[in-house]
């Protein structure tokens, strides 16, 4: 066990692979849709009937709150500053999920300690206890609390669209996270692709590499295509998971078909 995964163990007292009911979404580079997917998965599980909390743990830069269109009262940085408790900050949002906003531009978050930063994800567990399941949108790298966040979830999505430098960063973090967690949960979602053949043969790539160097078997959980759709709710500050958005547009059909499969296999 790596001296992360001994060191969560000891402050939390359990088994580090079974901390938190959660499921990562991460990916080593910035910018390849983590936030964007985290927010319409969480959406779409929702109309499929699951209850999840959709958490903003990308503690320096959050952003999901822009995504949801809300404006957070409370954040986990008034949870850190002893100001509220994590149940305080939760938002119920009109659709009906439950959202833990982070705050943007508060450097101090960024340099919690090993040890606040485990107590927070102690309480994020405890807090999720109440739902089906976490969903954890995480920061872009590989920084001690990424690596921290990912050693507590049972399940680590990783996120990267084709681009070369894309796949080096998602590389190198299930590289770091093989080493920490071996054997660990980790599925991947291949996103903004032009079309379904490029992410196939850009899976069959990163699956390979981590075979041969990492000597471990790689799962497909999602192609997700370049679709206006996304970009388009982004800029218009909403999420495209709407009650009247197209239901057989490709990335809509694409991340039903990802929710339905976290909710028959009950992934936590
Ligand atoms: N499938 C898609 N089709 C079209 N555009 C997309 C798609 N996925 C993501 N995008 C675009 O990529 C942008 C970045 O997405 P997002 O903010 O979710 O990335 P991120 O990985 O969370 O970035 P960061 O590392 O900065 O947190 C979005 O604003 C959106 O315009
Ligand atoms: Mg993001």
């Amino acid at each position: 066990m790596s001296d992360q995964a001994a060191s969560l163990r000891s402050t939390l007292g359990v088994d580090p692979a079974n901390v938190l009911p959660a499921v990562a979404i991460t990916g080593g580079k910035g910018g390849v849709g983590k936030t964007v997917i985290a927010v319409n998965l969480a959406l779409m599980l929702v109309r499929l009937g699951v209850k999840p909390l959709l958490v903003d743990f990308d503690l320096g830069l959050a952003n999901a709150d822009v995504l949801l269109n809300i404006d957070a009262n409370r954040t986990l940085a008034d949870v850190v500053a002893g100001e509220a408790t994590l149940e305080q900050t939760v938002v119920t949002t009109p659709s009906g999920l439950g959202f833990v906003p982070a705050a943007s531009g508060r450097d101090e978050l960024t340099r919690l300690g090993a040890t606040a930063l485990r107590r927070v994800l102690a309480s994020v567990g405890r807090l999720a206890a109440n739902y089906d399941l976490a969903i954890i949108d995480t920061a872009a790298g590989i920084g001690s609390e990424v690596m921290t966040t990912l050693a507590a979830c049972r399940t680590s999505l990783i996120v990267t669209t084709p681009d070369p430098t894309a796949l080096a960063d998602a590389y190198a973090l299930i590289k770091v996270l093989e080493r920490d967690k071996p054997g660990c949960d980790l599925r991947v979602v291949i996103n903004c692709a032009n079309h379904q053949d490029e992410a196939l043969a850009t899976f069959a790539k990163l699956k390979k590499v981590v075979a041969t160097y990492l000597s471990r078997d790689l799962v497909l959980a999602a192609t997700i295509p370049r679709d206006r759709l996304v970009s388009d709710a982004v800029r218009a500050r909403r999420p495209f998971v709407t009650a009247n958005a197209p239901t057989d547009n490709p990335a809509m059909t694409a991340l039903r078909a990802l929710a339905m499969r976290m909710k028959g296999e009950r992934w936590k």
